[in-house]
């Protein structure tokens, strides 16, 4: 058995969450044994869920090198960030400008607290803790304002996290609500579950038994339906 740090200040560790989990299946070490049983559940449905997890960070690093080296983007607002892991978007940027921003959001307090401590001495990014489901307070928020010019093209990365709201939540006006805020010749990119429906019924099935494990346990977590 794996013997857990202290929690953080604020952080309930006998309740699992999002980002903590997530973190398990990237292989970091900032999870605690509610979190391992819900990734560990999951992995017995789908044992492809670290590689799924890499893959999509490996998309990441490739949106953040083309943003900045083909598509001239130095700033970047993202959103549903989760916790530090290896090639963290403001690294990926920094190695490609210097100068490049990064404002990340996340809801999770253990997010802010590492992110923080992350980020101490680094002037080229910060954390804010706050909801994607109130865009305004996101986007009105004083450390976005002050971090990211909106006067100037802004990349938006939106990585696996608009599959963490309901259909009552209204992701796609979340979404609009964000985007139309952008300056002409910013980008947005996106990353979401994916139920391969009638293309692939195992992995249909797999999809939606993961689904269910992720919304009795975490509350949350949605596949979109996908060819
Ligand atoms: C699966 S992780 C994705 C992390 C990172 N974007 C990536 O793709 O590697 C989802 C993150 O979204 C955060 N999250 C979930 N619901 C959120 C919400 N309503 N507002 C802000 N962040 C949220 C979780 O705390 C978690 O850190």
């Amino acid at each position: 058995m794996t013997r857990d740090k202290a929690a953080p200040a604020g952080i309930d560790p006998t309740i699992p969450s999002v980002a903590r989990v997530y973190d398990f299946f990237l292989g970091g070490k900032d999870n605690f044994e509610a979190d391992r049983k819900v990734a560990e559940h999951a992995l017995r449905i789908t044992p492809d869920g670290p590689a799924a997890g890499q893959a999509n960070r490996a998309f990441l690093r490739r949106v953040i090198r083309y943003l900045v080296t083909e598509a001239g983007i130095d700033q970047f607002l993202d959103i549903g960030s989760g916790l530090p892991t290896q090639g963290n978007v403001h690294e990926v940027a920094t190695e490609q400008n210097p100068k490049a921003q990064v404002v990340y959001v996340d809801n999770d307090p253990i997010v802010l607290t590492h992110g923080r401590a992350l980020l101490a001495a680094e002037g080229t990014a910060t954390v804010i803790q706050a909801d994607i489901r109130e865009p305004q307070a996101i986007l009105n928020h004083p450390d976005a304002r002050r971090f990211l010019d909106f006067d100037r093209p802004i990349g938006l990365l939106l990585f696996a996290i608009l599959h963490h709201l309901g259909d009552d939540e209204d992701p796609k006006a979340v979404a609009a609500a964000l985007i139309d805020a952008l300056p002409s010749g910013s980008y947005v990119a996106i990353s979401h579950f994916r139920d391969p429906g009638d293309r692939d019924p195992e992995g249909s099935r797999k999809a939606r038994e993961v689904e269910r494990v992720f919304n009795e346990s975490l509350g949350t977590g949605r596949a979109g339906a996908g060819g």
